[in-house]
């Protein structure tokens, strides 16, 4: 393909997606926490020590000029530890968003936090701004498991933060955990899965501990320091947990996520989903017009780069047509709902037939995916997604 033949295709895929655009989503990260988890790769820092006025007026001011969608299908404020600052610094980072899109109190409007960042005060600053949804870190009922991770809370910790956003009308709570984690055993995630469920939450995310290049845990590893737990018994825990919340009525709806029907994270699901977001601040990644705008990471970088342009995107990745299908299709394969090739096929004008035929026989005759209506991930399929999605790529 010639470049002028590329060009062309990427303004089509521009083209496409202006067409069928819905507003974007709005995503904004904040990147300060208390401490820096030794197994975490997101862009995140110890508060510490931080410009956090700084930052925070650098976000308003790239918000500013660059445009915030005005009617966001939802709006999402992840981190980091969006929590962490104090309750008058998060009510005015909180309206410096809101001033800046039309309310619409329907609007699903989630904010990560950790238990202990949390206190009535700050739930109810987020319950007077329309937070409709708080993603509580509780990682492990277990301090021992808290301590292993290097978290700053401990389990009672999760109970009086769960407590709080319930008595202060939170409408909707997702509890995040991670198992795999060295020493757990499968009595003990077992044991996490009930409590999780006797709470009734409307939401649970469950993710396998991974040990991501340049953190603490991944050079432990390497130098033999820690170990992961057996690959059988890592198994074993995911099957346990799509077993054990199946059972009370929280459907696997991706990889990691389950929650009973019309409670599904829509925020996430249009990442999913292929849909466009808008993302602001240090690191955040935009979808927009068939492109990828990447934030410079570094908190310094961003407030200086922001001050410059009015914007701090270094990277920008321009998605070919069939760049576009095949990660709709990667990435559709990661929900329960799986993904309509025809669907693709009209939203990008090409045939995913022609192009994945030979791989769709091949995880079809492994058992690993199922190709009726729609493809999805057959039963065994559920565990080896990243593998099935490498055969995408
Ligand atoms: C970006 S964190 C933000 C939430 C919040 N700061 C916290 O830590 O509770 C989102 C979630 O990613 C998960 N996570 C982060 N690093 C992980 C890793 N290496 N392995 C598995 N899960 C991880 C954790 O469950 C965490 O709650
Ligand atoms: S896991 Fe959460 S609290 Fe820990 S460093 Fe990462 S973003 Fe911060």
């Amino acid at each position: 393909m010639t470049p002028r033949r590329l060009d062309n295709d990427r303004s089509a895929v521009a083209a496409i997606h202006r067409q069928q655009q819905a507003e974007p989503s709005l995503y904004v990260h904040i990147p300060f926490c208390e401490t820096k988890c030794p197994y975490c790769d997101f862009n995140s820092y110890r508060v510490a020590g931080r410009d956090v006025d700084g930052y925070l007026s650098a976000l308003a001011r790239e918000m500013d000029q660059r445009g915030v969608p005005r009617n966001p299908p939802t709006l999402f404020l992840g981190g980091g530890t969006p929590t962490v600052v104090e309750p008058d610094t998060l009510a005015r980072y909180l309206d410096d968003i809101l001033g800046r899109i039309q309310p619409d109190p329907t609007r699903e409007f989630t904010v990560e936090a950790n238990p202990g960042s949390l206190t009535r005060e700050k739930i109810a600053v987020l319950k007077e701004r329309g937070v409709t949804r708080l993603s509580l870190g509780a990682q492990s009922f277990f301090d021992h498991h808290l301590a292993t991770l290097g978290r700053v809370h401990a389990a009672r910790d999760i109970e009086e933060a769960y407590a709080w956003a319930r008595d202060g009308g939170i409408p909707e709570v997702n509890l995040d955990f991670i198992y795999a984690v060295p020493k757990m055993t499968l009595r003990e995630w077992n044991e996490t899965l009930a409590r999780a469920v006797s709470w009734a939450p409307d939401h649970l995310s469950c993710y396998a501990l991974t040990f991501e290049p340049g953190t603490e845990f991944f050079t432990k590893r390497r130098a033999g320091r820690m170990r992961s737990i057996d690959e059988g018994l890592e198994l074993a825990m995911f099957r346990l947990t799509h077993r054990r919340l199946d059972h009370a009525g929280y459907k696997r709806y991706e990889i990691s996520n389950f929650a009973p029907a019309g409670y599904e994270c829509k925020h996430n699901l249009g990442y999913w989903r292929n849909r466009p977001y808008a993302g602001f601040g240090a690191g955040a990644v935009s979808y927009l017009d068939g492109e990828r705008l990447s934030n410079e990471r570094g908190l310094a970088r961003y407030a200086t780069s922001v001050g410059e342009h009015g914007h701090a995107v270094v990277e920008r990745e321009a998605l070919t047509t069939e760049d576009a299908a095949r990660e709709m299709v990667v990435l559709g394969l990661r929900t329960q709902h799986g993904v309509d090739l025809a669907e693709v096929d009209a939203r990008y004008g090409i045939s995913t037939r022609a192009l994945f035929q030979q791989t769709i026989d091949k995880l079809v005759a492994g058992d690993l995916i199922t190709d009726t209506d729609r493809l999805r991930l057959a039963r065994r399929g559920w565990r080896l997604a990243d593998g099935i999605s490498a055969e995408f790529v």
